[in-house]
């Protein structure tokens, strides 16, 4: 989360490991993203949020039946009393209900920028906190990640509950996000594995704590460089989140189109369903490569194989 002089910054982010696993308690790997949601505020007649370049305009209601009215009511009743009423403009440069955190760097740049209007500026930890009260109106159930990448950026180590620590990667991350095109949602996709945990708790269970054991063993990896084996723990995760009912052809299709085209490693990232897989490569260069390949897509594939919108992304340089 950075000023600027065109408002406040919030990251959008990748998971790398742990996703699912870490609203039951275990550990997730993230890395922020240098694509994420500006916002500005300042003093007005009354309390109005516009989004670009969604062509949105709402008004703060914590009763209406449209979520984002809630969420910026929900968001401002977090400010001190006695504040003058706000408008907030925020601009967002990533696709929602693609696991990338858009959500979340919304809602932490709209405190943020809300936080400095009235005069009493949070800091990451604070703005992680509260903007949880946006996020629980749009996803449920956060375990809290998307919020912490959004606001401190970096990449983190996370626990539900605990501060989130900062990793320094031994080497940097060249990575590439593929979109499959199609967004889901992060609120039916954490219910639907809460719903199957209910249903068979110990196989839930030992599956959710498998993807946990890969985010700690990633963690390791991540810090010494070891970017081949922390590469096969990302395919060993896919396994693991198709395992808790999350995969979709597609998002395994660009998968190993990924591989094939020199990654290290690759998985869906983020609630899964639809949205965006995360591929791991050696370098700059293999990014590219990567990343042409999933643009062009692949026949072999079938429709699943269909060109992706892709972007490298360098992470803990
Ligand atoms: C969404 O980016 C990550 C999930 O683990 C949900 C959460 O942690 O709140 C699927």
């Amino acid at each position: 989360m950075s000023p600027g002089a065109d408002g406040r910054f919030a990251h959008g982010k990748v998971i790398l490991l742990g996703e699912h696993a870490v609203v039951h308690g275990h550990l997730a790997l993230a890395a922020a993203i240098d694509r994420g949601v500006r916002a500005a505020a300042r003093p007005a007649d009354a309390d109005r949020l516009h989004v670009t370049p969604w062509g949105v305009e709402v008004a703060a209601d914590p009763d209406a039946e449209d979520p984002l009215s809630r969420a910026f009511a929900a968001v401002l009743e977090t400010l001190p009393g006695g504040r003058p009423p706000l408008r907030v403009d925020a601009r967002v440069e990533l696709p929602g209900g693609a696991g990338l955190g858009c959500s979340a760097a919304l809602g932490v740049a709209i405190l943020a920028a809300a936080t400095d209007a009235v005069g009493a500026p949070a800091g990451p930890a604070a703005l992680a906190e509260r903007s949880l009260a946006w996020e629980r109106v749009f996803h449920g159930n956060p375990s809290g990640v998307d919020n912490a990448t959004a606001a401190f950026g970096g990449v983190l180590a996370f626990r539900r509950g605990e501060a989130p620590t900062p990793i320094a990667p031994g080497r940097p991350l060249d990575l590439v996000v593929a979109h499959g095109g199609t967004a889901s949602s992060t609120k039916a996709m954490v219910a639907g594995v809460a719903a199957r945990l209910a249903a068979e708790p110990q196989a839930m269970g030992a599956r959710l704590a498998h993807l946990g054991a890969l985010a700690e063993r990633g963690r390791g990896l991540l810090e010494d460089g070891d970017l081949r084996a922390l590469g096969g723990v990302l395919d060993e995760a896919q396994g693991g989140l198709e395992a808790i009912g999350v995969g979709a052809p597609r998002l395994a299709a660009l998968c190993r189109v990924a591989r094939r085209a020199g990654a290290v490693g690759a998985k869906l990232t983020g609630a899964g369903g639809g949205g965006c897989i995360v591929a791991l490569t050696d370098g700059p260069e293999a990014a590219r490569a990567v990343a042409d390949a999933l643009a062009a897509g692949d026949p072999g594939e079938g429709a699943d194989g269909a060109p992706a919108e892709a972007f490298t992304a360098r992470v803990g340089a």
